[in-house]
């Protein structure tokens, strides 16, 4: 299935044209406008025919040969103390019923593209996202990854990675089940196995696209050569990797090889896990314990890190005021501005933070405010590392050579 969409009846700067007018003639934000005409446009699509166009912005970005809209959305959720309770990784909770509903608004709004793995969960994020499309599957690119070491009976962690190629298969046949679903739109291997050749991997995912289980073939936090070598087997049209104001890291090396190959980009913690949003301050300290927030064991987030960090945040606010945006749509509005072929996944517990999320699709900046805007970004240098040292190690690995 490919989620190709029909162009819109008018062309984009006319209807962005219309769409500012009404927004200023009612005194309200174009993301918002953007939002609800959105809602009104699915009504009508609900049973028609597959993933025809649910928003106002018609814009659509390509990865690879797949068509989606700007912005989707992470679902990474884990099971919480108490029975039907959802977590994210951080300080937010909510129920399975809120999580089916949030996926089911978003993609009434427009989203195509829901990221999810495995792991997260484990198997509960995948079995959410499964109950959520029934009967709108056709509208979405679902996103998922395997290759974390998981025990697929228990679903308990059993730490390192397993990419190996009868492993995969089996992963990809839970997968489906969990999903709903008889195709995967983009695979992608979780991290790079230090054990298992890239070809034989990317051989394996070439044979679940011969099978249809599987569209589209991605990789997440590679090592620039195991890029090189797996788009030689199977074409790639998706590095997923950390990218955001916060961290800039892709820019050196992996945006490159994603131009030249003609790879799409997906960034995850686009929102820099939520600080880029102004709901993180110098004196935020983070929940430890058992059902602790992922941000207390982060560097970039320690309390004598914090201080100095905050200076993007002032950067994120002030130009969010210029164009008349929340912080968390300049941050995601920075990503799109970067490369035509960059999708945000944002990740949320919360319906009106995913409707403020895709309003970011709407805004842009001038050459020159696009200039100034990296120029002060640059300016800020991050203190303390993006990851836990252990969770860094599996980034931008090498897989062995095939023998
Ligand atoms: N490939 C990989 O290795 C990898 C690793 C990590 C994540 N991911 C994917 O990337 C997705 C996103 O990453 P992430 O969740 O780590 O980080 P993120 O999207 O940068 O930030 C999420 C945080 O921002 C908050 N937030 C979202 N929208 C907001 C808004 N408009 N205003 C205020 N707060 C807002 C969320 O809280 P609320 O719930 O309160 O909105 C949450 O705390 C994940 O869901 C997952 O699918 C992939």
């Amino acid at each position: 299935m490919s989620i190709n969409h029909k162009p819109y009846d008018q062309p984009n700067s006319l209807q962005r044209r219309q769409v500012l007018a009404t927004a200023a003639a009612l005194g309200i934000a174009p993301w918002l406008l953007t939002a609800f005409s959105g809602q009104a446009r699915a009504a009508t699509d609900e049973g028609g025919k597959p993933a025809t166009p649910q928003t106002t912005s018609g814009q659509r970005r390509k990865l690879g040969k797949l068509d989606v809209f700007p912005v989707g959305l992470g679902c990474q959720w884990r099971p919480g103390a108490a029975q039907g309770v959802v977590n994210d990784l951080y300080h937010s909770t909510f129920d399975r019923p809120a999580a089916v509903a949030l996926i089911r608004k978003a993609v009434e709004r427009g989203v195509t593209l829901i990221d999810t793995a495995e792991v997260y969960g484990p198997f509960l994020s995948e079995e959410i996202v499964g109950e959520a499309l029934q009967g709108i599957r056709d509208k979405v690119a679902i996103e998922t990854k395997f290759g974390m070491n998981v025990d697929m009976k228990t679903g308990q962690r059993l730490g390192g990675l397993n990419s190996r190629p009868e492993h995969i298969r089996q992963v990809v046949e839970a997968q489906l089940r969990r999903l709903r679903t008889d195709r995967i739109d983009v695979l992608l291997q979780h991290r790079v196995d230090p054990l298992v050749p890239i070809e034989d991997v990317a051989g394996t995912v070439k044979d679940l696209v011969a099978e249809g289980k599987v569209l589209h073939f991605g990789l997440s936090e590679p090592g620039i050569q195991t890029i090189r070598r797996a788009h030689a087997v199977l074409p790639l049209a998706v590095i997923q990797n950390e990218y955001s104001m916060l961290y800039r890291g892709p820019e050196a090396q992996v945006l490159p090889i994603c131009e030249e190959l003609g790879i799409g980009f997906v960034s995850w913690s686009p929102l820099g896990m939520g600080f880029l949003t102004g709901t993180v301050t110098a004196d935020t300290r983070f929940k430890t314990g058992p059902e602790m927030d992922f941000r207390a064991m982060v560097p970039r987030f320690a309390p004598e890190a914090l201080p100095a960090n905050m200076a993007l945040v002032n950067v994120v606010k002030s130009w969010a005021r210029q164009k008349d945006a929340t912080p968390a749509q300049l941050a995601l509005a920075w990503l799109l501005a970067q490369k035509p072929w960059i999708v945000p996944i944002p990740g949320t517990t919360n319906v009106a933070h995913m409707e403020e999320n895709i309003g970011a699709a709407e805004i842009t900046f001038t050459p020159d405010e696009l200039r100034r805007l990296n120029i002060q970004v640059a300016s800020v240098s991050i203190r303390g590392e993006r990851l836990p040292t252990a969770v860094m190690q599996m980034s931008n690995v090498e897989a062995p050579p095939k023998r």
